[in-house]
């Protein structure tokens, strides 16, 4: 129902359907502060450097971020600030586009998945589907009236820019430039436009609790201002700290399998402050429904045997969305 949005309106008290058990809470005294992620700068002219760069990322955090990366610095700033006028429209105008369907392509949500959960997360979100631009664009938010023009151009570039990636990624594990955009064909484009208000009682609820991306490659557009996202690393959450301009990378679940394991899709959360919202827009790059996914020949040997059977990508999204977000790894299922 629309009414279960948390950016309509303001909030003194956390309501109790999004308290966690005492042992499932974000323990935020305990997270590193000072750590971070890797950083790459894709602008090197060293482009070998850059490639294992990429690669020891991948191995050690399965997240890094990247500087230089094309994306204009305008266009990022006009992308958080056209999402932040959507959800400060009006109610009815958001309901108009609520809805808990998770198979729907386009719909503004709350939470995770409101059908399935028992605890409810502290974010809205709006779920766009980015590809074929011309396919979904004219069922985007009509407002704000700038919304379809900055999103869809920076769909494109995101587009790119991962497919950027996707080259150094597969160089970096020692295969063709251009394998891993080979492998997995005419690639989907998701967007999760999410906005997490402030929040009375942080410590005891997520914008996102701990989940692993079950698409192939995720670029984050994070709020500059407000930090909030955070990463598993030998048994520690890492804050991540917004570099300025800079987009946060992180290998999904599809990658992981390609990789044989090399690569790690790590478990990452978001957490909430009681000072300010944040904002945050992650797109998703992932395989056609058919695609038939499994580790790269070249990555399987006597020493290093095949970690998971071959599947489509139909059958592990219908899996991610069939369970709750901080459940066993969901590669896990698919192991050989
Ligand atoms: C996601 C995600 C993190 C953030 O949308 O999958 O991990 O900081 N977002 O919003
Ligand atoms: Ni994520």
């Amino acid at each position: 129902m629309a009414d279960q949005l948390i950016s309509t309106a303001e909030h003194d008290k956390l309501p109790g359907s999004y308290v966690r058990p005492e042992t499932q809470r974000p323990r935020l005294h305990e997270v590193v502060t000072d750590a971070d992620i890797p950083v790459v700068d894709l602008a090197s002219s060293d482009g070998a450097a850059v490639v294992a760069q990429i690669g020891a990322a991948c191995r050690s955090h399965g997240f890094f971020q990247v500087l230089n990366h094309g994306i204009p610095v305008e266009l990022m700033l006009a992308v958080i600030e056209v999402a932040q006028d959507f959800f400060r429209l009006p109610a009815e105008e958001k309901a108009k586009l609520y809805s808990d369907d998770t198979a729907k392509k386009i719909r503004l949500s709350t939470s995770f998945n409101v059908r399935k959960e028992t605890v409810h997360n502290w974010r809205d979100y709006l779920r766009l589907h980015c590809h074929p631009l011309e396919q979904y664009v004219s069922d985007w938010p009509a407002n704000p009236p700038s919304f379809r023009e900055i999103m869809s151009t920076y769909c494109s570039e995101v587009r790119e820019l991962g497919f950027r990636l996707y080259a150094a990624i597969s160089e970096s594990l020692g295969l063709e430039e251009d394998y891993i955009k080979k492998v997995l064909g005419e690639q989907e484009q998701h967007m999760a436009v999410n906005f997490y208000p402030k929040c009375p009682a942080p410590d005891l609820t997520y914008g996102l609790p701990a989940h692993t991306d079950p698409n192939a490659l995720t670029i984050l557009l994070m709020d500059q201002q407000v930090a909030g996202l955070q990463v598993l690393k030998e048994g520690r959450w890492i804050a991540v700290n917004p570099l300025p301009n800079a987009l946060v990378i992180n290998i999904g679940d599809q990658l992981q399998a390609l990789s044989n394991a090399k690569y790690k899709s790590v478990w990452h959360r978001a957490v909430v402050n009681s000072d300010r919202s944040r904002m945050s827009v992650a797109s998703f790059l992932c395989p056609c429904n058919d695609v038939l996914i499994g580790p790269a020949a070249k990555l399987i040997s006597e020493d290093s045997p095949a970690v998971y059977r071959d599947y489509t990508y139909a059958e592990y999204y219908n899996k991610f969305w069939s369970r709750n977000l901080d459940q066993e790894h969901c590669l896990e299922l698919f192991r050989t």
